[in-house]
């Protein structure tokens, strides 16, 4: 768009056309008061606080929603003006509350500041305090809307941004205010809380309950938020060394924007809980000979830890020690424990909690693609041609991403929903397949097949970048659609009318834990890559794969090493140059064989072959099935080190509890799921004698060999920068990104030379009726909760919503068992029970369970089988076969 001339009090300045006169000095740091603006919202010109003064005409307009034209000479403090905006404030402040002066928004009132810059103290005006009740009944947001000065974010925010619709405009003049369909209680609308609105209210008429009477933070810094693989970016507000307030940062170029999800905005003062870890501790002996944990010094435990380690591994080898690093810990301590694994200890043994959300599939498609499986920036999404979504309920899981399909669908972008539930996306959907469970491998095969019937594929994308094709097509043509449309539960119509909206289209695949942990995942893997292969959609923008991983630094773990079979860098550690390359690196010999995963470590702790464990920032006890299990076999281990932040069942289970520090109370970085590499700094310091995690393990290291340490974590980024170069643009400031791998992770490069080959066509198992457990419980998440519940569930505000994790029942299965809402029922699988109630509901198919993970500590996970979900004949963690009787 071509740039025109204006000025502006006396300046002159350039824009591009179209660009709003508020913009256009924004750009140019010429202040111009507003309220009702934000740059991520439609302009409304509410307020009229933005009024500009033309120069030649005279006319007064106001800034926001008026853009700019060529060779306009506009002034914006004219007498005129000051006097216009020092009466709309004047008008405002009679019709506000005296409640002023004890209000939470405090001095962060955006009304109150801009009176101040006015000189506006007490009005003259008649007083018109517009009073209405304060709504309060949930735990997160109170609205006092008698502060309320109609600038319409808060609905603009819900509607345009998280794309919710909870609230809108309700009754005319005077009586106007934003709210919910019958002035209900937010509580009893469709509120997400995530807050988004109470970011962008200016003054205190939406507030977070949490900061009533907290005073105004003294300090507030940039953070990234601990929970999701999303990482979005936080302001974090503190006072007194405790952090009190959370908004988004507002930074135009991160992901989240001026958004959050309720975990993000409200779940953090789980960092003030009263578990949290703040000693290191060690069993002392009580006089009746049993033990109690008990407070010691950091170097007693820290000896103790390095002693038992070292002897351990002289009496049964390095094999017999294994180490967890995390998923939500930082790039820099992941790729210190994987080191202290390798190097010092000598064991590949060294995974991270992502493998409960089968990041083994983020390391299959890797090295199918050579790497091309990295996701693209979220933005991409507003261009996509088509989005299938499978598997996944990110307005639950990642509620960022949802923010993202939703605006996309809204824009005219043709959304496919394939899921067994009808989940909050179907309504933004173009399509919705309800399939039955397990059997999206069946769906996607007959996708290629019916996409090659029509010729509608990319050949030029097949003969540049893959091969198998003819295999593949031949394989395809034995497909049975019959028994396809059998498996799925799907009319042969809904098959149809998905392949006619992919037809020509590059496609972005949205894959969630319904995939990831499902029986057929790697096969089902295998059928999308061949999809994306044919639709030429790996690698083109607002097209190709995005695995949604669950916790904060998923991607980053891998990315450092924390896997047994790969090396830092996601180099797979079965290839001898890989291995070459990081023995010079360290010096050291490293062994081909692939260490235990998470799931591997219990086998072989039950047996015997494992004799310590070391586990950072992870709770198996809660994140595996079969908790009962996984505990005996922790049990039988000869020394356990945890290392965390919140005290909790495995905290109990320790030899030594080290205590950590959590993301606002350290410096670091996480990587996203889009590959964004983002650093932060403390906010706070630790609470008690708590360290941040590098800080420990580099302490480790120096008590298991001096010469290991790094004394600093500018030290450790040093070394990941230069020998990681996927990370050589790691900075510790600003936001960086992962660079691509290999050539073949840019699709169109010149030397891309390794060809992709596609996947064998699997089909799934006919399964018979199982006449003993005849439902099919899906296990999932609701927002209030991430993964296994052990941070969220530290949570006041999360506890006090009072979230009992109902399980859902279709209404004809609960009218056959004569079950109503509120009942209390028993699941029973082959593997174990849960006591729950039920919500009956229409969103899930006859004959299905969803069972809400998370809560109750995370029973659900009694009900599947420790299966190692990495094995292709795992028989997955998501559903499972069930019964239900009233409890
Ligand atoms: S909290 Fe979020 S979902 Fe609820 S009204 Fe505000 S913007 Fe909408
Ligand atoms: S509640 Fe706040 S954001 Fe919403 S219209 Fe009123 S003042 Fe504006
Ligand atoms: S939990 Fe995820 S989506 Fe929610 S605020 Fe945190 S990073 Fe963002
Ligand atoms: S900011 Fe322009 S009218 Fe409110």
């Amino acid at each position: 768009m071509d740039n025109i001339v204006l000025t502006i009090d006396n300046k002159k300045i350039s824009c591009p056309a179209g660009t709003s006169i508020l913009q256009a000095a924004i750009q140019n740091d010429i202040k111009i008061p507003h309220l009702c603006y934000h740059p991520d919202l439609k302009p409304f010109g509410a307020c009229r606080l933005c009024l500009v003064e033309d120069e030649q005409s005279g006319r007064l307009m106001a800034s926001c929603v008026t853009p700019v034209v060529a060779d306009m000479t506009l002034l914006t403090d004219t007498p005129r003006i000051l006097s216009h905006r020092r009466n709309i404030v004047r008008l405002m402040i009679a019709e506000h509350p005296e409640s002023c002066i004890v209000c939470s928004k405090g001095n962060r009132c955006q009304l109150r500041w801009a009176a101040a810059q006015m000189g506006i103290g007490e009005t003259d005006l008649y007083s018109m305090p517009n009073y209405k009740p304060l709504e309060q009944a949930n735990p997160f947001i109170i609205r006092d809307l008698s502060k309320c000065i109609l600038c319409g974010k808060c609905i603009r925010a819900d509607h345009e941004l998280v794309v919710v619709g909870a609230i809108d405009y309700n009754l005319r003049g005077f009586e106007s205010r934003p709210a919910t369909v019958h002035e209900q209680g937010l509580e009893q609308s469709n509120c997400t809380f995530c807050g988004t609105c109470v970011s962008m209210c200016p003054t205190g008429a939406l507030s977070a309950k949490s900061s009533q009477y907290v005073g105004s933070p003294a300090t507030e810094s940039f953070s990234i938020c601990g929970f999701c693989g999303v990482g979005c970016s936080l302001a974090m507000g503190q006072s007194a060394g405790k952090v009190i307030d959370v908004n988004p940062a507002h930074l135009a170029d991160s992901v989240n924007k001026a958004t959050l999800c309720v975990r993000g905005h409200f779940a953090h003062d789980f960092l003030n809980s009263p578990r949290r870890l703040i000693a290191p501790m060690m069993p002392k002996e009580k006089e009746d000979e049993t033990s109690e944990m008990a407070p010691v010094s950091w170097d007693a435990a820290l000896d103790q830890v390095a002693d038992r380690l070292r002897q351990i591994k002289e009496e049964s080898g390095p094999q017999s020690i294994a180490f967890l690093g995390s998923s939500k810990c930082s790039n820099e301590e992941n790729y210190l424990i994987q080191k202290i694994a390798r190097v010092l200890i000598g064991t590949n043994n060294v995974d991270n909690g992502g493998y409960v959300s089968g990041q083994f599939l983020s390391t299959i498609l890797d090295q199918k693609t050579g790497g091309g499986g990295r996701p693209a920036p979220f933005d991409n999404l507003a261009t996509a041609d088509v989005i299938v979504v499978l598997g996944a309920d990110p307005n639950h899981s990642l509620p960022v991403v949802s923010y993202y399909l939703k605006r996309a669908a809204k824009n005219g972008v043709p959304l496919v929903v394939i899921d067994p539930r009808k989940t909050d996306l179907v309504s933004f959907a173009s399509l919705w397949l309800p399939i039955k469970p397990q059997t999206d491998l069946e769906l996607i095969n007959a996708m290629a097949a019916l996409l090659h019937e029509t010729n509608a594929y990319d050949s030029e994308f097949i003969d540049r970048y893959a091969e198998g094709f003819s295999l593949f097509t031949y394989a395809l043509s034995s497909l049975d659609m019959k028994k396809i449309c059998r498996l799925t539960g799907l009319e042969m119509q809904q098959v149809n009318a998905m392949a006619a909206l992919l037809k020509e289209k590059r496609v972005a695949f949205v894959i969630g834990h319904g995939i990831l942990q499902q029986r057929y995942g790697t096969h089902t893997l295998g059928a999308i890559l061949n999809l994306s292969l044919m639709t030429g959609s790996l690698g083109a923008e607002g097209a190709g794969i995005y695995i949604l991983a669950r916790e904060n630094n998923q991607n980053g773990a891998m990315d450092m090493g924390t896997i047994p079979d790969l090396l830092p860098g996601r180099m797979p550690i079965a290839e001898d140059s890989n291995r070459k390359t990081w023995e010079k690196n360290w010096g050291i010999k490293i062994s081909p064989d692939p260490g235990l995963n998470m799931g591997r470590v219990i086998e072989a702790a039950e047996s015997g072959q494992l004799k310590a464990l070391y586990i950072m920032g992870e709770n198996p006890l809660r994140s595996l099935p079969q908790p009962q299990r996984v505990k005996a076999a922790l049990e039988n281990l000869e020394f356990v080190a945890v290392q965390d932040i919140l005290d909790s069942e495995i905290a109990n289970l320790a030899d030594v509890v080290l205590p950590g520090a959590a993301m606002s109370e350290k410096g670091g970085s996480f990587t996203n799921l889009e590959g964004r590499i983002q650093s932060f700094a403390p906010v706070v310091t630790p609470p008690g004698k708590a360290k941040p995690d590098w800080e420990i393990l580099d302490l480790l290291a120096a008590r298991l060999e001096t010469s290991a340490t790094y004394g600093s974590l500018e030290k450790i980024r040093d070394e990941i920068r230069r020998l990681v170069p996927a990370y050589a643009d790691l900075n510790g400031s600003a936001t960086a990104w992962v660079k691509p791998y290999s050539p073949m992770a840019v699709f169109g490069a010149r030397d891309a030379h390794e060809m992709i080959s596609f996947s064998p066509v699997v089909s799934s198992a006919d399964e018979p009726d199982d006449s003993d457990y005849p439902f099919t419980a899906i296990l999932g998440s609701l927002r209030y909760h991430l993964g296994s519940g052990t941070r969220t569930s530290a949570s006041e505000r999360i506890r006090d919503l009072d979230h009992t994790g109902d399980v859902a029942i279709n209404v004809r299965d609960a009218d056959k068992l004569k079950l109503k809402d509120g009942d209390a029922v028993k699941i029973e699988t082959r593997w174990g029970e849960i006591k729950r109630n039920i919500g009956r509901s229409n969103r899930i198919g006859p004959g299905q369970l969803f069972v809400p993970l998370a809560v109750n500590d995370n029973d659900a996970m009694n009900l599947i089988d420790l299966t190692d979900l990495s094995e292709p004949n795992s028989t997955g963690w998501k559903t499972c076969a069930a019964k239900i009787t009233r409890a």
